[in-house]
């Protein structure tokens, strides 16, 4: 996957929905760096909310986190089919952040968004 292919499709989704995308680019390496850092080490199950083209989500996959321990819940329709054709194993919910307390049970190591 390209860095073009990323951008040119966040902004497909910027031109459809501005109000929801809110941003003009998905996050950096960098940013997405400092975020995932902030993990704890012993995590397994993450959530992440709004996660766009997948910025962070592939750096948590780089940093060791299994696809199998990630969800993820992203509002637009056709974000939500990049992402399952961008990685595979993780869970795409397309759904609403609000709704997460019905989504999901268990216990959950940490929450992410950006
Ligand atoms: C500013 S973009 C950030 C994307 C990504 N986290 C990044 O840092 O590159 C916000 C994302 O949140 C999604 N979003 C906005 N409102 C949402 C909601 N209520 N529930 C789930 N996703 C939402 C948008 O569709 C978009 O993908």
């Amino acid at each position: 996957m390209t860095m073009q292919a990323n951008h040119r499709e966040f902004f497909k989704a910027l031109v459809r929905n501005p109000r929801r995308i809110s941003a003009l680019a998905p996050s950096s390496r960098s940013l997405a760096a400092a975020m995932i850092a902030q993990i704890p080490i012993d995590a397994r199950r993450i959530i992440e909310l709004g996660p766009g083209t997948g910025a962070f989500t592939q750096t948590m996959l780089e940093s060791g986190i299994s696809a199998e321990g990630i969800d993820l819940v992203e509002l637009d329709r056709s974000l939500s089919a990049f992402l399952s054709a961008r990685f595979s194993g993780v869970r795409v919910h397309c759904a609403r952040a609000e709704d997460i307390g019905t989504l999901f049970s268990g216990p959950v190591d940490a929450v992410v968004s950006g």
